[in-house]
């Protein structure tokens, strides 16, 4: 039986990290994509795994990253579509340029990816796209217009690619975490803090986590359990889907 491979996208840090730490023990073949920089090269080295680089703003760089999978490592078989960032302003002051690398990186980097691997997950038999939305691909939260956008239309892409990957065995499913202990939600602690005009130690408690059932931030092994799960051949059957692991937020 032959191994089974995976590409992760923003494979070098926090939930990507975790997804490519995880599909490594579960046996597959894993190369990390990320931004061109020594930091990332080492980390991908030191989990001795493929490192493609790839800025995912660019349409070329997403093209190409398919092409330096197949190269090197004959075929794919998962795709996990997990790279993103934030940025945290009102409306009125949001950098129009930050919208759109914010658009390409978490929307149309993972149709484009999709594209150019469609045949090759077709070839696998057992196809499968995994998008890494957010709890915020559902509800809104201010502040965050962009990413709230993108993980809205991620949802979209991810039921129409469903439906048309049915045919050749290539599922495709949405993961929606809650905030999730990152480098992506370090960052932010201050931006939240200075938007909102709160302390910054009462970011987590009466932002993050207020509205969560469970008052607990995730960490990036919880999302990566769910992603081996979806990328298995046990979820044969699961397509389409928007699995939350929200800590209860959409429960209301
Ligand atoms: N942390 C959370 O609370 C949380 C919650 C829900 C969803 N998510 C989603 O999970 C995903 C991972 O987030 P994280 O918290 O692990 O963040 P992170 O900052 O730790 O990791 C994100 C990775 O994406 C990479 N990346 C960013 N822009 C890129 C580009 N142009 N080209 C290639 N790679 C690029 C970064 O270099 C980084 O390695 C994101 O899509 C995020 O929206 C995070």
């Amino acid at each position: 039986m032959s191994t089974r491979i995976a590409l992760v996208t923003g494979g070098t840090s926090g939930i990507g990290l975790g997804i490519v730490r995880r599909l490594k023990q579960d046996g597959l073949q894993v190369a990390a994509l990320d931004l061109d920089s020594e930091h990332n090269r080492k980390v991908a080295s030191e989990e001795e795994v493929l490192f493609v680089p790839a800025n995912l703003a660019e349409r070329e760089a997403c093209k190409n990253a398919i092409g330096q999978v197949e190269e090197a490592l004959g075929g794919l078989d998962v795709l996990v579509n997990n790279a993103g960032f934030q940025h945290i302003s009102p409306i009125a002051d949001f950098p129009e340029d930050t919208w759109d690398t914010m658009l390409h990186v978490m929307l149309t980097a993972p149709f484009l990816l999709s594209k150019y691997a469609w045949e090759l997950l077709g070839r696998s038999g057992q196809g499968r796209i995994i998008n890494i939305a957010s709890v915020h691909g559902q509800v809104a939260s201010p502040f965050k217009s962009a990413y709230i956008s993108a993980k809205h239309g991620l949802i979209g892409f991810t039921r129409t690619a469903a439906l048309e990957g049915a045919a050749t065995g290539i599922t495709v499913n949405a993961i929606c975490p809650a905030y999730v202990r990152t480098p992506l939600v370090d960052r932010q602690l201050e931006d939240q803090a200075r938007t909102r005009n709160i302390p910054i130690e009462e970011v987590v408690s009466k932002v993050m986590l207020e509205p969560a059932a469970i008052k607990q931030l995730l960490e990036p092994e919880d999302v990566a359990a769910l992603v081996s799960y979806v990328a298995s051949k046990a979820a044969w059957g699961m397509t389409g889907s928007v699995l939350n692991l929200d800590l209860g937020w959409t429960a209301r």
